[in-house]
């Protein structure tokens, strides 16, 4: 299996882990860590207030913290059965943007595989940052 392949297996096993009852929109998410062999999974959570909902891309990002400590990675994969895949929404970016440089490996992928190959900075051309 290659590497893209376990990265669209693994978000679209996070995938089916979604708490989507309001949109029944289901994302996942696979974060690759930088020199580590670990893709950390990611999904969805929504919340009855909406804007209490949880991405899967920051999800993600928030579990590769708590388990491993882990503030660099070398590339998203997000899994969304829409054909183009979804792009990741906004808050989304700026959050991959805290700990990743332009050079963020960006994929959007079905559960049959990846269908755009991209980068944080072609998606996220300008981002805010304090320091
Ligand atoms: N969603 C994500 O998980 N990632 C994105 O980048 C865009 C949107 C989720 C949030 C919500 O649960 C559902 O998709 C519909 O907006």
């Amino acid at each position: 299996m290659t590497d893209l392949a376990r990265a669209v297996a693994v978000a679209t096993e996070a995938r089916l882990h979604s708490y989507s009852p309001y949109s029944r929109f289901a994302v996942g998410a696979a974060l690759k860590l930088k020199d580590r062999d670990v893709y950390v999974p990611g999904c969805n959570v929504e919340n009855a207030s909406f804007g209490g909902t949880i991405c899967a891309e920051r999800a993600a990002v928030v579990a590769a913290i708590t388990q491993y400590g882990a503030v660099e990675f070398e590339s998203i994969t997000v899994v969304t059965e829409t054909d183009p895949p979804a792009y990741p929404c906004a808050f989304c970016r700026g959050v991959l943007s805290e700990f990743a440089g332009p050079e963020l490996a960006v994929y959007f992928a079905t559960p049959e595989g990846v269908k755009i190959t991209t980068t944080l900075g072609a998606i996220l051309p300008h981002p805010f940052k304090l320091v």
